[in-house]
């Protein structure tokens, strides 16, 4: 199965992702973890994105793009993949559209994660990572260890450096103006599965797992 999660900021779709990896058996591709990683490592991908992606805007798509069709490449993709965070522009889309065609693959659905503003903030804000599994967690949706480490693996939980109400702010705006268009270009294609994302995240992936059944 071939998935694309979209949604603003905050919506669940890192944590349905993971779910969704561990049911189907097939890779989770978050842009926002590759690029992560890249600022971690100093590479000169990671140095190029790093004042984008503090400030709240979107990194330029040429890097995007090239990283994710290389993915897409891998053996463990050959089943399907779950993209998460990519495409967030027409650009991208398109692109993420030709990539597909050369390595004769295609799309069953892009499932579309509807949450308010406010839950938004209140997830975000709440949001806690561990610094060695990655394992994400939430104080108070999904509470790590009673001594507030790792549950998986007792690492220490550190909080991301773009979830500050300033550039949360920043994010939505960018959301909005450059990737709710996408919402409207796949449904034209007929491939938008749009889920209520405002309840609890066993509830939401239940959501997700009938309506990809009803397709
Ligand atoms: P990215 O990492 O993709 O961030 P994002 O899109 O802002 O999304 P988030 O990771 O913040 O939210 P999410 O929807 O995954 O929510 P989560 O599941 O964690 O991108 C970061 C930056 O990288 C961008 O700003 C940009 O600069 C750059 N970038 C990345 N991709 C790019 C691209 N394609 N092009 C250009 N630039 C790109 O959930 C949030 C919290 O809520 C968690 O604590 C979770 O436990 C909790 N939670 C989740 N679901 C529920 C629920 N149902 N009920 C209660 N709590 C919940
Ligand atoms: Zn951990």
């Amino acid at each position: 199965m071939n998935l694309i999660l979209l949604g603003p900021p905050g919506a669940g779709k890192g944590t349905q992702s993971v779910l969704l990896e561990k049911r189907f058996n097939i890779p989770q591709i978050s842009t926002g973890d590759m690029l992560r990683a890249a600022v971690k490592a100093s590479t000169p991908m990671g140095l190029a994105a790093k004042a984008y992606m503090d400030a709240g805007d979107l990194v330029p798509d040429s890097v995007v793009v090239g990283i994710v069709h290389e993915r897409l490449q891998e053996p463990d993709c050959a089943d399907g993949f779950i993209l998460d965070g990519f495409p967030r522009t027409v650009p991208q889309a398109d692109a993420l559209n030709e990539s597909l065609t050369q390595l004769t693959k295609g799309l069953d659905a892009v499932v579309s994660l509807q949450v308010n503003v406010s839950v938004l903030v209140e997830r975000l804000t709440g949001r806690r990572t561990c610094k060695n599994c990655g394992k994400g967690f939430h104080l108070k949706f999904d509470p790590p260890a009673q001594d507030g480490s790792c549950s998986a693996c007792s690492g220490e939980l550190t909080q991301r450096d773009d979830d500050h109400e300033e550039t949360i702010r920043r994010r939505m705006d960018t959301y909005h103006q450059q990737t709710a268009p996408l919402e409207d270009y796949y449904r034209r294609a007929g491939i938008l599965l749009t889920v209520d994302g405002m309840s609890g995240i066993e509830d939401v992936q239940q959501e997700i797992l009938a309506g990809l059944q009803a397709r």
